[in-house]
C-alpha cells in the first residue's frame, strides 16, 4: 500500500527537517558507557547515511577510562557491527570513523577542560566545524552539574558567532527539590536555549505521530474532550526485569524511572491544546500547561489513587521460570523498591475535567506493549434493547506505540444473521503496511534537532519541575509508608490485583488485559 501524498509535519519548514545539521563537534561525556555504543553511534551513523550529518563534523569521546583515539575507534568498529540498525557500508563507516576522537579526563578536573578546549580548537581547524559544540552528558546524573560548571569555567559554553549546547540525559533530578536545584545550577552557566533535556520517548516515530494524528486530521479534534471521552489509559508494559541495572533501579524505582519523563510526555501529547505554531516554545507552553493542570495528590489521594508493586518469582507452572526482583543482581533481598506503578490522574482544565487518565507501567509483565487507549462514552441511547448492554463495548481508539506500531478504532457491527446481534470489530492501521519499517535507534531525530537548534522535542525547565511537582507528593507518602506486602505480583503477570481494583472501583477495566 502507498500513501497518496506526503506533507512535512510538524516541521513547518520541510527544508529545516531535511537539511544536514550545522557544522559541529559533538562531545560525549561518559563515552565509554552503554548509551554511546548502543544508541548514539548507530544513530549518528544513520544520520550520515541519510545525508543529515554535516560533512564538517567530528566527535570526541570523553571519559575517565584511558584509551587512545585508535583504541576507541577500534572498540566502536566492533560495536557498530553489533548495534547498527541496518547493514554498515564500509566506505561510509570509514568516513565516519575518521572523525571520531577520544580524550580521557576527570569530569571534575579544570585542567581536563583546558585540554579539551585546545583539542576542540585544533579539530575546528581540521574539520571546519566553526566552533559549534554540543556536549552530550551520558554520565551518571551526579556529574551533570559538575560537567556544566566545568564547561562554563573552561570557556566552552560562551557563544560568539557560533553555538554551544548541552544535551542532558535522564534522570533529571530525583524529586522536585533536586530537579529545581539542578536547573538552577546549570542555568548559572547556560541560558535555557542552550539546554536540551532529552527524553528518548520523544524520538520515537509513533510518539511524534500523536501530534500529527491529532492536529493534521479534522475529524478527531472535535470529539477529543470530556463530552465524548470517558477516560484514557496509558500502558507501558515491559517483559524484561531489571537485568544488570539492579544498582540503578534500587535507588530509582519505576515511579522515577518512567513516570515524570516518558509517561508524562505521552500524557502531554495526548492532552495538550493545539499549539498556534510549531515553534519550540509555543509547543512546550501547551505541554507545560497540561503538567501544571494536573493537581498534585493529597496524602489520602495517594493512598486511593496510586498502586505500587514489586515482582516476585514467576508463578508455579509458568512457561518460563523467572526470578523475583529481590533475587536479581545488586538488589537487596529485602528491597522495597517498586517495579510496577499504576495511578489515576486528573487534568483540571476545561477540556479534561472529570476524565480520568489511568497510567500503568512495570517490569516483568506478560507482554511488551506501549499504548494509549482513548475510550469514548457509550452511545447516549440504547436502541438495541435486546442486546445486553455490557456486550456493547464503547468505541475505543488505541494508539499502539510499540512494538506493533499503528492505530486502531473499535466499534460495534451487526453480526450477520437473522437476529440483530452486535459484535466488536476493529479498523486497523499498521505502520509497516504503508511505510515499511525503517530501522532506527530513536535518537536520530533528537540528535539532528540539536544540530539544527530545534528544541521542540526537549524538556524545558518548567516542564521538568512541573512533572516532579506531581510525582514528589507520591514519593513522600510511599517513603513514609513502606509497602507491607512486597513482592505482590508474580513475574509474567499483569501486576498486583490492586491495579485492577483501581479501575474496577470506577466500573472500568484495563484494555490490554481483556
Ligand atoms: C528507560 C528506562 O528510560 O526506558 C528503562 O530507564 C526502560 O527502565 C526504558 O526499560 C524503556 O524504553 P523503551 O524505549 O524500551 O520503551
Amino acid at each position: 500500500m502507498q500513501t497518496t501524498n506526503t506533507t512535512d509535519f510538524p516541521d513547518e519548514s520541510g527544508s529545516e527537517a531535511r537539511r544536514p545539521g550545522d557544522p559541529c563537534i559533538m562531545v560525549i561525556f561518559g563515552a565509554s558507557g552503554d548509551l554511546t555504543k548502543r544508541k548514539l553511534i548507530p544513530a549518528l551513523y544513520n544520520l550520515a547515511k541519510e545525508n543529515l550529518l554535516p560533512s564538517n563534523f567530528a566527535l570526541v569521546g570523553f571519559a575517565r577510562n584511558e584509551f587512545s583515539t585508535e583504541e576507541f575507534r577500534e572498540i566502536l568498529n566492533e560495536d557498530i557491527k553489533l548495534y547498527a540498525t541496518s547493514d554498515v557500508d564500509p566506505e561510509l563507516w570509514k568516513w565516519f570513523e575518521e572523525r571520531i576522537y577520544y580524550m580521557s579526563g576527570d569530569f571534575a578536573d579544570p585542567a581536563a577542560y583546558q585540554k579539551l578546549k585546545a583539542f576542540l580548537a585544533e579539530l575546528d581547524t581540521k574539520h571546519g566545524t566553526g566552533g559549534n559544540y554540543f556536549n552530550y552528558l551520558a554520565t551518571s546524573p551526579n556529574f551533570f552539574a559538575t560537567i556544566v560548571q566545568q564547561l562554563g569555567a573552561g570557556g566552552l559554553t560562551t557563544e560568539e558567532n557560533n553555538w554551544r549546547r548541552v544535551i542532558i540525559e535522564k534522570p533529571f533530578g530525583r524529586d522536585f527539590e533536586s530537579a529545581k536545584k539542578l536547573n538552577k545550577d546549570i542555568q548559572q552557566v547556560l541560558n535555557e536555549k542552550q539546554i536540551y533535556r532529552i527524553d528518548h520517548y520523544l524520538g520515537k516515530e509513533t510518539v511524534q505521530n500523536i501530534l500529527v494524528f491529532r492536529f493534521a486530521n479534522g475529524i478527531f479534534e472535535p470529539i477529543w474532550n470530556r463530552r465524548y471521552i470517558d477516560h484514557v489509559q496509558i500502558t507501558v508494559a515491559e517483559t524484561v526485569g531489571v537485568e544488570d541495572r539492579g544498582g540503578y533501579y534500587e535507588v530509582a524505582g519505576t515511579l522515577r524511572d518512567m513516570v515524570p519523563n516518558h509517561i508524562f510526555q505521552l500524557i502531554c501529547l495526548t492532552a495538550m491544546e493545539p499549539p498556534v505554531s510549531f515553534d519550540a516554545d509555543v509547543v512546550r507552553d501547551e505541554q507545560a500547561k497540561i503538567l501544571k493542570s494536573i493537581q498534585p495528590m493529597t496524602p489520602e489521594e495517594v493512598l486511593t489513587r496510586t498502586v505500587r508493586g514489586q515482582y516476585g518469582e514467576s508463578a508455579n507452572g509458568a512457561v518460563k521460570k523467572m526470578a523475583g526482583y529481590r533475587s536479581e543482581p545488586q538488589v537487596s533481598p529485602t528491597s522495597r523498591t517498586e517495579t510496577f506503578v499504576a495511578m489515576k490522574l486528573l487534568i483540571d482544565n476545561w477540556r479534561w475535567a472529570d476524565v480520568p487518565f489511568y497510567l500503568r507501567t512495570g517490569k516483568r509483565l506478560p507482554k511488551r506493549v506501549t499504548e494509549i487507549a482513548i475510550q469514548f462514552k457509550r452511545a447516549p441511547f440504547v436502541l438495541f434493547r435486546n442486546t445486553a448492554v455490557e456486550k456493547m463495548t464503547p468505541n475505543r481508539l488505541v494508539m499502539h506505540l510499540q512494538p506493533d506500531e499503528g492505530i486502531s478504532l473499535s466499534f460495534g457491527a451487526k453480526i450477520p444473521g437473522p437476529i440483530v446481534q452486535i459484535g466488536n470489530v476493529n479498523m486497523d492501521f499498521h505502520y509497516h503496511d504503508y511505510f515499511g519499517t525503517t530501522a532506527s535507534t530513536g535518537y536520530e531525530r533528537l540528535l539532528h534537532d540539536c544540530m539544527v537548534g530545534d528544541a521542540t522535542l526537549f524538556q524545558r525547565s518548567d516542564m521538568v519541575e512541573a512533572s516532579w511537582n506531581i510525582v514528589s507528593p507520591i514519593q513522600d507518602v510511599w517513603e513514609a509508608l513502606p509497602p507491607r506486602k512486597f513482592p505482590n505480583y508474580s513475574a509474567g503477570s499483569w501486576g498486583p490485583k490492586e491495579a485492577d481494583e483501581l479501575l474496577e472501583h470506577d466500573k472500568r477495566h484495563w484494555s490490554t488485559t481483556e
